[in-house]
């Protein structure tokens, strides 16, 4: 496994994202909530994998639980990360719902906890006075955001007067509005991009066709239309054979292109322990330049249907699942 030093913390550069553990939206049923989510958890560790990212919304509570349970006896090979989701996200609303997933999560000291969402409403004033009194009190180790824009990221940094090592964002070859700023200001800031939905929920792993496609959260992914399917074709077909001639798979290549960025980590969910096992292998892929470029461009040339344009197909293709 490799590992990444930045912002003072070093974290696996391919983590574990536990949004599947014990949440009824990815539909993965009661058996893997309690049994291979447990298993996952524990061979991630195994393989050096410490960053292990989840969230208070997350099943409500149950995936910081199936965490918890997972990490206890090896609470040291864990880098725990969790997040707040903003509601409500003021001073002593932030120290008592970081108290609450620290205790789901059978730590003293969460070590990294991130804000989920900016709030439009409340400024991260009020927020980072409640993170730094985690930090003070030593419930909390470091301060990150999610999905804030640049712009956002730099004012949350100043009224916490410290750094807020990281930005938790949707990052992958099917996802590249973070090229733009994001992912240049980590590099260069000594700063932290934590890159959500690296595998854009399974599409990258080239699996998924037509005929084939995924049911639960994944039905209002517009990835999955057949006609971004189609439009996909070009990009999977690169990953496909850029994993053939290193011997690897399409989703090793897809992650192995993220974490290839300065200062940029993975943190992929998992279906299952041979899914885990696979991504952890990514970490050692090496891409050549001219492979990178090659994927930069397959994927600079995806154009799938997105927003309202998507929003007939998506119709017809709810009707056609209907009338099945
Ligand atoms: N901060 C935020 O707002 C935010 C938002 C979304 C996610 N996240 C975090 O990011 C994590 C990852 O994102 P994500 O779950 O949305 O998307 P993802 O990691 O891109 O996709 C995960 C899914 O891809 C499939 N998969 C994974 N490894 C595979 C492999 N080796 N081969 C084939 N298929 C594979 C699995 O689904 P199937 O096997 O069922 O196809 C798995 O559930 C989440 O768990 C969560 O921790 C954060």
């Amino acid at each position: 496994m490799q590992y990444l030093e930045v912002a003072g913390i070093r974290v696996s550069k391919i983590g574990l994202g536990c949004w599947q553990f014990g949440s009824r939206e990815w539909g993965y049923g009661q058996d893997y909530a309690h049994d291979e989510a447990i298993r996952i958890t524990n061979k991630s560790l195994d393989l050096g994998i410490n960053l292990i990212d989840t969230a208070e919304i997350y099943g409500f509570g149950q995936s910081e639980r199936i965490v918890g349970r997972a990490i206890a006896g090896r609470r040291d090979e864990a880098f725990v990360a969790t997040k707040i989701w903003p509601v409500m996200p003021v001073a002593p609303m932030v120290v008592d719902r970081a108290r609450r997933s620290a205790r789901r999560l059978k730590v003293d000291t969460i070590d990294l906890y991130q804000v989920h969402q900016a709030n439009p409403l409340v400024p991260d004033g009020t927020t980072m006075d409640g993170m730094r009194q985690l930090q003070r009190d030593g419930v909390i180790r470091n301060v990150g955001v999610s999905n804030y824009s640049l712009d956002r990221w730099k004012r949350a940094e100043r009224a916490l007067g410290t750094p807020v090592v990281s930005n938790q964002i949707e990052y992958s070859l099917a996802a590249r509005a973070p090229d733009k700023d994001l992912v240049p200001f980590a590099g260069t800031n000594d700063r932290l991009i934590i890159a959500y939905s690296p595998l854009a929920q399974g599409f990258l792993a080239a699996k998924y066709d037509a005929g084939n496609r995924p049911g639960g959260v994944r039905v209002t992914n517009p990835l999955f239309l057949e006609e971004n399917l189609t439009r996909g074709h070009e990009l999977l077909n690169t990953l496909r054979s850029v994993a053939k001639s290193h011997g690897a798979s399409p989703p090793q290549v897809a992650l192995a292109w993220v974490i290839r960025r300065d200062n940029v980590v993975a943190i992929p969910g998992a279906s299952s322990v041979d899914q885990l096992v696979s991504n952890a292998e990514a970490s050692d892929l090496d891409l050549s330049d001219s492979e990178d470029e090659q994927l930069t461009a397959a994927s600079d040339e995806f154009k799938p249907l997105t927003g309202v344009a998507a929003a007939p197909a998506w119709l017809r293709s709810r009707l056609s699942t209907s009338r099945e």
